[in-house]
């Protein structure tokens, strides 16, 4: 099959490419530098080198691709996982999924694509008991970041959905973790708990759920050859509490014990988003995915090391 992808360069973009190469998909990558996206080159892949925001480029990028597919991984967020960084991307990041992303659904109706998949979110079911599934109403009254996003998200999946004449799919991943991202050994959040930067709020029962990034490429592969139009959560089977998953991180990383504060310091010092993140956070259920995916994500990695840990 020939695949366009938007944001091949990325943490999700690479493993994803290296997949859809191996299984013989001639693929055709939009990056912005032709310097950063050399290895793709080396891949096979073929490189349409534009700015997402320019509109004219996309669509002729595009239309001379002539793909089936069109997989769009676009994010413009920060190398740290800080309240101060993210913020300070919120706007570009919101740019890059409304109007870079726009641009690139433009560009595939107009080249006659059959189905385009996105990347999505699972963070942001409204609290409550048990996992959100893909029907779960999303929390609209959350931080103010949050619910931002929300909009954010709600609207890119709505414009996907209802985009005639292609088959649209909404990927809501769960959090990456493995290479290149913030919770690789070598990552952001990692330095942070470190130095016990990155502590438990509150009773630290906000729940979240993870993907490891060769997961995360491995199901968006399986969506492209055998997904229903729509919207799946890809997360994997262990929503875990954040006073477990922080605790057995930092053991993981030979870190000391993350530190707890309480949920009136977090919002004096790090705001309400983190209170959300920390407190408030519902896990999703991966069930769609594994039934029509045939998902079976991998554990958490750093918990497969704790039960090793504790087995001996
Ligand atoms: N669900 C999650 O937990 C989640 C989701 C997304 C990201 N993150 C985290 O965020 C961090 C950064 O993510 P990332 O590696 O995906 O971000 P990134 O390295 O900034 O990659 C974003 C992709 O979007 C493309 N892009 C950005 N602006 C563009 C523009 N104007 N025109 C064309 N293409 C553009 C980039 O292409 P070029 O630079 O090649 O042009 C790149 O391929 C990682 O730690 C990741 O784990 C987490």
């Amino acid at each position: 099959m020939k695949i366009f992808v938007a944001g091949a360069t990325g943490a999700v973009g690479r493993p994803l490419i290296a997949q859809l190469r191996r299984l013989g998909h001639d693929v055709v990558a939009l990056s912005r530098s032709k310097e950063k996206a050399q290895t793709l080159l080396e891949q096979g892949v073929e490189l349409a080198i534009a700015d997402v925001f320019d509109a004219d480029a996309v669509k002729a990028a595009v239309i001379r691709a002539q793909p089936e597919v069109v997989i769009e991984q676009l994010t413009s967020l920060p190398k740290t996982y800080t309240g101060e960084s993210m913020s300070t991307a919120a706007a570009l990041n919101t740019r890059i999924r409304l109007e870079g992303g726009a641009n690139v659904l433009a560009a595939a109706q107009a080249a006659g694509v059959r189905r385009y998949l996105r990347q999505s979110i699972a963070f942001w079911a409204v609290p409550g008991t048990g996992l959100a599934d893909e029907e779960t109403t999303l929390a609209f009254d959350a931080s103010k970041a949050v619910a931002a996003d929300i909009l954010t998200v709600t609207e890119i999946e709505r414009r996907l959905l209802e985009t005639p004449n292609i088959e649209g799919i909404a990927l809501r991943y769960g959090f990456f973790y493995g290479p290149g991202t913030w919770f690789a050994p070598d990552g952001d959040v990692a330095q942070q708990v470190r130095q016990q930067q990155f502590p438990i709020v509150g009773n630290g029962e906000g729940v979240w759920s993870w993907l490891h990034i060769e997961d995360a490429a491995i199901a968006t592969v399986a969506a492209v050859e055998r997904g229903n139009p729509g919207i799946y959560l890809i997360t994997d089977d262990q929503p875990l509490e954040v006073r477990v998953w922080l605790s057995a991180y930092a053991r993981w990383l030979n870190a000391p014990p993350p530190p707890q504060v309480s949920v009136e310091q977090a919002l004096q010092v790090s705001g309400a988003d983190a209170v959300y993140y920390g407190t408030q956070m519902r896990g999703a259920s991966n069930a769609k995915a594994k039934r029509e995916l045939n998902f079976q994500p991998r554990q958490l990695e750093w918990m497969v090391d704790t039960a090793v840990a504790c087995a001996s």
